[in-house]
């Protein structure tokens, strides 16, 4: 018999860490929701991701960063720009699979969290032959990274940068149901997962086959706003399950190393 919960407890929630927006969400996106984080080039995906991750990994939670795209050096540099202090978040690079027990064993030696930023290039590396590894292959390591990551040390979040490029190197034939599949398994994972989809300026689309839209349990769309010579950064969450939400469109602003959203429903240029 399946035991559904009535009660009224509060969900547990992780905040954004983006002022004046996470008060605009009940404090943050449940646990153990996925979150399409949506945006054309530049609009600050990867960093208001890394940035959710960090803090997190501040407050004792293991954190799991999956960069396919943007190697770690460069985007621990746009990090450290952002005056991100790596040291006190435990920052740790998995360049070899073989190396994660060792690595994991000794963050949790240390006690507290830690951001554990996995290398692509030791995906590449479990892919043994690159060019005769077949569709799934990417897809399949991935997915044995962050299981295996959350035996060891009960990762709890995880943040995909990006599904654009994982469509890229894992070709999906039938994208309705591959997708359905990792969407479960995240959920089954039990980790709150953050996955950066790369969309097109001015489109109404969030993500490459649209599905990820309805798939996923929240969408926060960040874009950049031409009005005459002035470009604004905004951010709005698009949909929020289990939460009573502002949908309006802020602008978005990184400023004295944190992120503000100002201006809700307002035009700031006008
Ligand atoms: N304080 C800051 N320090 C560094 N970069 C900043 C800062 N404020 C804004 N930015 C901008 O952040 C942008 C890069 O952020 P980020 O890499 O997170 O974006 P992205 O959407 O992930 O980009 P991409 O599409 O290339 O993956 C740059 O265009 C940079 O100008
Ligand atoms: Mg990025």
């Amino acid at each position: 018999m399946i035991n559904i919960d009535s009660g009224n407890k509060e969900l547990k929630r992780i905040p954004l860490y983006i002022q004046g927006l996470d008060e605009n969400i009940q404090g943050g996106v449940p646990e153990g929701h996925i979150t399409l984080i949506s945006g054309s080039a530049g609009t600050m995906k990867s960093s208001l991701a890394f940035n959710v991750l960090y803090h997190e990994a501040l407050k004792g939670k293991i954190c799991v960063y999956c960069s396919l795209e943007q190697s770690y050096k460069s985007l621990i540099k746009q990090m450290i720009n952002m005056n991100f202090d790596m040291t006190k978040a435990s920052l740790v690079i998995i360049n070899d699979l073989a190396e994660l027990r060792t690595v994991i064993s000794k963050l949790k030696s240390k006690g507290g969290g830690g951001l554990v930023m996995v290398d692509m290039g030791c995906i590449r590396k479990e892919i043994k032959d690159v060019k005769t590894a077949d569709n799934k292959s990417w897809l399949n390591v991935i997915k044995n990274v962050i299981k295996r990551i959350k035996e060891e040390a009960n990762c709890n979040l995880f943040c995909l940068d990006s599904l654009s490029a994982l469509y890229v190197l894992s070709r999906f034939e039938n994208p309705r149901i591959e997708l359905f599949y990792l969407f479960e398994f995240l959920r089954d994972l039990d980790v709150t997962s953050f996955l950066i989809s790369e969309s097109q300026p001015q489109s109404s689309r969030y993500s490459e086959f649209e599905i990820e839209e309805f798939l996923c349990d929240a969408i926060i769309h960040l874009r950049l706003t031409p009005f005459r010579r002035n470009v604004v950064r905004e951010i709005s969450v698009v949909k929020m399950r289990s939460t009573a939400c502002n949908n309006d469109i802020f602008s978005l602003e990184f400023k004295h190393s944190r992120f503000q959203a100002m201006y809700g429903g307002q035009n700031p240029l006008l």
